[in-house]
C-alpha cells in the first residue's frame, strides 16, 4: 500500500477551499428526501437526480470529492459515462459510502453501532476497481439524560478504525465519521463535553490500530445546541467551541476536516464554517462534507421536471460556493441575497 498516494488523495480532496458533497443518501433516506419534494423514488429519478448533481459547469472549483452510494458508483449519465468516470474527468475524486448503517446496539437502549465490517475487505476491492479513492463509514452518538454510555462510543470508535485501517490497506482514504447528533435539547457545554469525548476515543483507537493520520479525513459534527434547547448558542460560539474541541483533539497530522451539515439549515452551515475559518491560526483546512446543506436547494428547485434541472443546478453551484467561501473565511451572508 502507498502512504503517500493516500495523503495526496485527502489533500486532494480538501485543498484550495474545495469541499466535499455527501450524495450517498441510501435508498431509504433518498425516498425521504423525494417525497418531501412529490418526486417517486425509482431507479431512474434517483439516476437522473444526482446525473444533475454530477453534471453541474464549474461545480469542480468548490468540490474536491463526492459520496456516492452503493447503487449510485454503478450508474452512468445519459451519455453512457460511468459517474465515477465522469467525476474524474472534472478533477473531482469519487468516493464511497461503506457502512451498512446504524443498528441498535445490544443491551443499550436507545443507542446504535454501525455495522458493515464483514466483508468489507472484499467490497473495498471492487469499489477501488470501480473508481472510489475515497470511503466514508458514520458512527452515530446520541446525546439524552442517561446517554452516551462508554460503551456505545468506544464500540463505535473500535469499528471506526477498523473500517479505517481495510480502507488504507486497500487504497482508500477513510473519511471518518463520528456523528454526534444535534436532536435533543441539550445545551452546547454538553455537546462540548460528549464530542470531546468521542474525538478521544476515536483518535486512541486509530493509533492503536494503526491508521496513518496523514492519510484520511475527519468528518466531525459541530459544537452545537440541540436542535430543541431553550437557548441555542449563537455563531460566533459554536465556531469558538467547536475550533476549540477540535485543537483539543485532533492531530496535526490529520490533512483535513470537513464538517457534517446534521440537520443545520443551509445558511446556517455556511454560517458557522466561515466564522471558524475567520478564527484562523489553524494546522488544518476545515471545510465542508455537506449532504442536507448542500442539496436542500436543488432539490426544491428540481421538484422531479426536467425543465427545472438548470434552475436546480444554479441553486446547487449557489450552495457549492457559498462554503467554498466559507472554507476560506470569506463569505458574507449578503452575497445570499444577491442571488435569492
Ligand atoms: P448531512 O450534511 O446531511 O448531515 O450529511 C452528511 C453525511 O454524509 C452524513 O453521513
Amino acid at each position: 500500500m502507498d502512504f503517500q498516494e493516500l495523503e495526496k488523495t485527502a489533500q486532494a480532496i480538501v485543498a484550495d477551499g474545495k469541499g466535499i458533497l455527501a450524495a450517498d443518501e441510501s435508498t431509504g433516506t433518498i425516498k425521504k428526501r423525494f417525497d418531501s419534494i412529490g418526486v417517486e423514488s425509482t431507479e431512474e429519478a434517483r439516476r437522473a437526480y444526482r446525473e444533475l448533481l454530477f453534471t453541474t459547469a464549474g461545480a469542480e472549483e468548490f468540490i474536491g470529492g463526492v459520496i456516492l452510494y452503493d447503487e449510485t458508483i454503478r450508474q452512468s449519465a445519459s451519455d453512457g459515462t460511468p459517474f465515477p468516470r465522469l467525476l474524474e474527468s472534472k478533477g473531482i475524486v469519487p468516493g464511497i459510502k461503506v457502512d451498512e448503517g446504524a443498528k441498535p446496539l445490544a443491551l443499550a437502549e436507545g443507542e446504535t453501532v454501525t455495522e458493515g465490517l464483514d466483508g468489507l475487505r472484499e467490497r473495498l476491492a471492487e469499489y477501488h476497481q470501480l473508481g472510489a479513492r475515497f470511503a466514508k463509514w458514520r458512527a452515530v452518538i446520541t446525546i439524552d439524560k442517561n446517554i452516551p454510555s462508554e460503551y456505545c462510543i468506544w464500540t463505535n470508535a473500535h469499528a471506526l478504525a477498523r473500517y479505517a485501517a481495510l480502507c488504507q490497506e486497500s487504497g482508500l482514504v477513510p473519511i471518518v465519521e463520528p456523528e454526534v447528533l444535534m436532536d435533543g435539547d441539550h445545551d452546547v457545554e454538553r455537546c462540548y463535553m460528549i464530542t470531546e469525548w468521542v474525538l478521544k476515543t476515536v483518535f486512541e483507537q486509530l493509533y492503536y490500530q494503526k491508521v496513518a493520520l496523514e492519510g484520511m479525513v475527519l468528518k466531525p459534527n459541530m459544537v452545537i445546541s440541540g436542535k430543541k434547547a431553550k437557548n441555542r448558542a449563537g455563531v460566533e460560539e459554536v465556531a469558538e467551541k467547536t475550533v476549540k474541541v477540535l485543537k483539543a483533539c485532533v492531530p496535526a497530522a490529520v490533512p483535513g476536516i470537513a464538517f457534517l451539515s446534521g440537520g443545520q439549515s443551509d445558511e446556517e452551515a455556511t454560517a458557522h464554517l466561515d466564522a471558524m475559518n475567520r478564527i484562523g491560526d489553524l494546522p488544518w483546512p476545515l471545510t465542508f462534507s455537506y449532504g442536507r446543506a448542500l442539496q436542500h436547494a436543488p432539490q426544491q428547485a428540481w421538484s422531479g421536471k426536467s425543465e427545472n434541472v438548470a434552475a436546480a443546478q444554479r441553486a446547487f453551484i449557489h450552495r457549492a460556493m457559498m462554503n467554498s467561501l466559507a472554507a476560506r473565511g470569506q463569505w458574507k451572508q449578503d452575497l445570499e441575497k444577491k442571488a435569492a
